[in-house]
């Protein structure tokens, strides 16, 4: 059901299955596999947060951060639903990420992006990041650049 209203909540194992096709989606050269997911949920809930966007029961975005416990805390993933891109929704994801790395009172966050996306790297230049470096040949097997990007906090 599309009805215009996205909601954010925390993700339950039965979004595994939507979340593992738009990421072979938007990601095909770098999907994460369903072990990459497990790997990140067997983190105590203390060192992560995934949140999903939902409109009625159509699930159409995810975002993830890692909390390791120093001063940094790391977006992981960030994706939506091609079908509704430009309404706002990763804007919403991203920004309950970084609020909660607020609270939980960490000073900067930090996050890598392919350099061949423009349209990511300007959501998160309009939303405070800078971009601070290049990690070179990051993806692979493509053997894209990532950009190091970084908003502090406090
Ligand atoms: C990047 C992504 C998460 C953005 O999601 P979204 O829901 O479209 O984001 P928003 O609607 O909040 O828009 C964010 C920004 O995108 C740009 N944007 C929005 N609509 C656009 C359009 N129709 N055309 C071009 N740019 C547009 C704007 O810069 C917008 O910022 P604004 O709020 O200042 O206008 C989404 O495009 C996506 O999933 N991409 C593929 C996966 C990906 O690249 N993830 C990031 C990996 S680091």
């Amino acid at each position: 059901m599309n009805t215009g209203t996205v909601s954010l909540r925390e993700l339950k194992e039965a979004d595994m299955a939507p979340i593992l096709a738009l990421e072979r989606e938007l990601f095909p050269e770098d999907a994460w596999t369903p072990e990459m997911f497990e790997a990140e949920f067997s983190q105590p809930a203390s060192r992560r947060l995934y949140l999903v966007a939902e409109d009625g029961n159509a699930l159409v975005g995810y975002a993830g951060m890692m909390f390791t416990g120093g001063s940094q805390a790391d977006v992981v993933t960030l994706a939506v639903d091609p079908a509704r891109w430009g309404e706002g929704t990763g804007t919403a994801l991203l920004t309950a990420l970084v609020d909660e790395a607020d609270k939980r009172g960490y000073e900067e966050v930090l996050l890598e992006v392919r350099e061949d996306n423009p349209r990511a790297r300007r959501l998160y230049l309009g939303h405070g990041f800078a971009e601070v470096g290049i990690r070179r040949g990051y993806y692979q097997p493509s053997g894209v650049n990532a950009v190091v990007m970084r908003k502090a906090l406090r």
